[in-house]
């Protein structure tokens, strides 16, 4: 069952975001540090509020995924929207969970009148760009060196789905 969630859903919320985090440094920009200390308030505003939103994949009552959508209330970017924070716990995964999730940030992106979709991607994370490239996504670009994690740096991809006139051409 997927569903947006609201601030009951907070505690389950952080655990799930703190071990994608510690799980997969490399698929997310934000730290396990950074977060792992930040106060139960800000993790209120990570969950969301209108028009930005966080979907939950629940299976048998407890969170087993997440997914954000975030609108900037900045007049010039209101147009379009940031998918991000996409995790599966790695019992759920391979069953189509994910793609409900991120479905279910872009039905809201469409139901809210957005016009595009943007997210950024770790260049060798298959199973995430496969995911979004069989949502419609395409990539328009990569920047280099975009996370560093101690020595190493990651290339970014990122991709872009448009709402308003069905998938554009790759
Ligand atoms: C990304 C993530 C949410 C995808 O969830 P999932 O349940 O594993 O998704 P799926 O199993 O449906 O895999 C997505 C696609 O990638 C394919 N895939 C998965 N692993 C793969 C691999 N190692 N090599 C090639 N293809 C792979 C799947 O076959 C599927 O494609 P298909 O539907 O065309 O068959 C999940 O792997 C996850 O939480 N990863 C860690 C966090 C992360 O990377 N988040 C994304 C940040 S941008």
């Amino acid at each position: 069952m997927i569903r947006r969630l609201t601030l009951a859903d907070l505690l389950d919320y952080r655990v799930v975001r703190l071990e994608a985090l510690q799980r997969h440094p490399e698929a997310f920009i934000s730290a396990y540090e950074d977060e792992a200390a930040e106060s139960l308030d800000s993790y209120k505003r990570m969950i969301g509020v209108a028009p930005s939103a966080t979907f939950g994949c629940f299976v048998d009552g407890a969170l087993v995924g997440i997914a954000g959508l975030v609108v900037s209330p900045r007049a010039k970017l209101r147009h379009k929207g940031t998918v991000v924070g996409v995790y599966l716990r790695p019992a759920y995964r391979s069953h189509g969970r994910a793609a409900q999730l991120v479905g279910a940030a872009i039905d809201e992106a469409r139901r809210i009148g957005l016009v595009s979709l943007l997210l950024s991607v770790t260049v060798g994370n298959i199973a995430a760009e496969r995911l979004y490239r069989n949502l419609g996504f395409h990539s328009v670009g990569i920047e280099e060196r975009a996370l560093r994690i101690g020595d190493r740096y990651f290339d970014e991809t990122t991709m872009v789905l448009r709402l308003d006139q069905g998938a554009a051409a790759p």
